[in-house]
């Protein structure tokens, strides 16, 4: 299955990325800088790399370019893991960090929904901490994240 992984370059997204390509997926792997995992951290000759590990740059805050890259690649699911993944941070620049978290996340709905991919978003414990279990099935917190019907 074709996939599409944002935030490739970090700790879920390396993760998310190794378990794809061991299962066999054909995969773009996406991040915000230069690729940081090598060809050697899943088990390939470096040699190998361009046949098994497609990696591309890519500013999820670009509408533009998410699409482009989307409905170029087609993926049957995006796996999205890019974020401002702390909250310290998140706190003290609270408009840049919405920008990447909630706005460049609708970017890549919107373009998935286009393209027809399923999408997936990865949330964090400290929004869904274990215990609140009346969250249906996300519909409600995916339309107030994006604003989508
Ligand atoms: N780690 C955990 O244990 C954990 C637990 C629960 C939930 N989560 C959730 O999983 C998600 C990922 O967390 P993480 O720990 O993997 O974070 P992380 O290691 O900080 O990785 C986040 C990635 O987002 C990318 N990124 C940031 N801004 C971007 C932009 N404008 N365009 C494209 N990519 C951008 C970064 O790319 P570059 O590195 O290329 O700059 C980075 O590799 C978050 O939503 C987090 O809340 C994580």
């Amino acid at each position: 299955m074709k996939i599409l992984i944002t935030g490739a370059n970090g700790l879920l997204g390396t993760y998310l990325l190794r378990e794809c390509i061991k299962s066999g997926h054909d995969v773009l792997a996406t991040g915000l800088g230069e690729m940081r995992f090598r060809p050697s951290d899943f088990g390939f000759r470096n040699e190998d790399a361009d046949h098994w590990l497609r990696y591309r740059q890519l500013d999820i805050r670009d509408a533009m370019a998410v699409r482009a890259c989307i409905l170029d690649w087609k993926p049957s699911w995006v796996l999205h893991s890019a974020a401002w993944a702390q909250p310290d941070i998140c706190e003290t620049q609270p408009v840049a960090c919405w920008e990447v978290n909630v706005t460049a996340t609708r970017f890549l709905i919107e373009a998935a929904k286009e393209a027809g991919s399923a999408f997936l978003f990865m949330s964090t414990d400290f929004v869904f901490d274990g215990n609140f279990r009346d969250w249906g099935d996300g519909q409600v917190w995916l339309q107030w994240l994006t604003g989508m019907q």
